[in-house]
């Protein structure tokens, strides 16, 4: 057709770190949709076209391959909202994110694969650098979401062996921009999140965000937790860093049992501790205590979650449960470890006992790593006595025994309060161990209080 084509952007960035995808961006100087129709028609492929974006898409041997013709913007002089018009492919590298983002590989016959870096992508890729090819002031008020991509970047591509950076005059922009942010839709900002906390350390991102300013424009909730204040030589744990600390631990943890990364686990290991600043208090004696920040930060989290524009579904809860519970296996550490507690504990996490544990477990940090060994070592006989009482008790999956129709019928009366009354006595007689988690001693145990109610 005449037209220039390259491979760009991410699928080239990959190619290089040995991390290839499936996606493949193709841009064109001339009409990206025109030419996605040409290799269709050539492959036997169908085309789906996306006209209010002038891009197409089509698939081919399991990769998703998208076409976009080339752009670059101009500014007219009575406005400040740019027109996107057709250009060449050095145009286009120019508006696009970061150099490293930039790169392309020629699809002309004379130099199929060549590589086109006009940025030095390539230099940046193997020094770890995160840098815009514009002036960053430029990029990023182009598309304000770009400062949370540079952290998502240099957080998703830092190995223990080469830690990205973003350049200082890139950081200095985003402080500057950061109110900018507002402008963005929470869905895409939400997005980004997601993408940081599912990297192996999202602690490096949430620095990031913290340290340009970005992190107080989006979640102020944490910021709160920084800092220590002291009073009578007494300071409390810095419970920011602490946040990130569990945060990491809880990816450490996943990564060692062979886990698919939980999403939701990891914004309850985010949140775990948002009650604080609300329940701080220093007492003489006592020292700084933070009493129900659990319940506190509970009740945080579905207002965070709507600001958020987050799903506000089981997922919310899921978060919101192990908020509320993320003391509680440690606490039976201290208040020993009854088959009484455990079958409360059980019964108030459900199904989400196996994720509660890894998150409590996670929370237990420290400076002195030989105190850390000792409270581990005491959490496991928790877990022990877990899987003791599961498996005698079978209180995870808790149905009560006693039904309400079983009672009705039993009883001739239509529904009434007495009902609740005798299902949660029978419950409490079997969380408290009274009885056994069966029916025979359940409906024994119903009749009794039954008589004694004079029904
Ligand atoms: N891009 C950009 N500015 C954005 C988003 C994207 O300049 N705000 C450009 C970059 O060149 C980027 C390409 O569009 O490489 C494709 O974007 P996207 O698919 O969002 O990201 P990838 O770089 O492919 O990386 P990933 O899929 O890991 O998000």
């Amino acid at each position: 057709m005449g037209v220039r084509a390259f491979v760009i952007g991410g699928y080239v960035r990959d190619c290089f770190l040995g991390r290839a995808g499936n996606d493949i961006d193709i841009v064109v100087e001339g009409s990206g949709m025109e030419l996605a129709l040409a290799v269709g028609r050539k492959v036997h492929a169908k085309v789906s076209l996306f006209k209010n974006f002038g891009t197409a898409m089509l698939h081919f041997q399991g990769d998703e391959v998208e076409f976009v013709g080339a752009r670059k913007e101009s500014y007219r002089r009575e406005s400040r909202k740019p027109i996107v018009e057709d250009g060449t492919l050095e145009e286009d590298q120019l508006r696009r994110d970061f150099t490293i983002n930039a790169m392309a590989f020629s699809l002309q016959q004379e130099n199929f694969g060549e590589l086109v870096d006009p940025f030095g992508g390539i230099r940046d890729l193997a020094d770890g650098i995160i840098r815009t090819p514009l002036d960053p002031d430029q990029t990023y008020s182009d598309d304000p979401l770009r400062m949370l991509r540079a952290i998502r970047f240099a957080t998703k591509l830092s190995t223990p062996e080469i830690r990205f950076r973003i350049v200082p005059e890139s950081l200095d922009s985003m402080r500057r921009m950061r109110g900018r942010l507002s402008i963005l839709s929470k869905e895409r900002i939400v997005d980004e999140l997601d993408k940081m906390l599912l990297t192996d350390r999202p602690s490096l991102a949430f620095e990031l965000m913290d340290r340009t300013g970005l992190l107080e424009e989006i979640l102020p909730q944490l910021c709160a937790l920084k800092g220590v204040e002291t009073i009578e030589g007494k300071g409390h744990k810095e419970n920011f860093s602490h946040t990130l600390a569990v945060l990491d631990n809880v990816c450490t943890f996943e990564r060692e049992a062979g886990a698919e990364p939980n999403l939701w686990l990891r914004w309850a290991a985010l949140l775990h501790d948002i009650g604080k600043p609300a329940s701080k208090h220093f007492s003489p004696g006592t020292g700084w205590t933070f009493h129900g920040h659990e319940v506190i930060g509970a009740k945080m989290v579905p207002p965070l979650f709507k600001g958020l524009m987050m799903p506000l579904n089981e997922k919310m809860k899921y978060v919101q449960k192990l908020v509320r519970l993320h003391l509680r296996p440690i606490a039976l550490v201290d208040e020993g470890v009854t088959d009484s507690a455990v079958r409360r504990l059980l019964f108030d996490a459900g199904d989400d006992i196996d994720d509660l544990m890894l998150l409590c477990k996670a929370d237990i940090t420290s400076k002195n790593p030989a105190k850390v060994q000792r409270i581990r070592a005491n959490f496991d006989l928790v877990r022990e006595k877990l899987v003791e009482v599961e498996a005698k008790d079978a209180i995870r999956n808790f149905k009560n025994p006693i039904t309400g129709e079983y009672v009705m019928q039993v009883y001739g009366i239509p529904p009434c309060q007495e009902i609740g009354i005798l299902k949660e006595y029978v419950k409490e007689a079997i969380l408290d161990g009274k009885i056994g988690n069966n029916f025979e001693e359940a409906d024994a145990l119903m009749r009794k209080k039954a008589a004694e109610m004079g029904l």
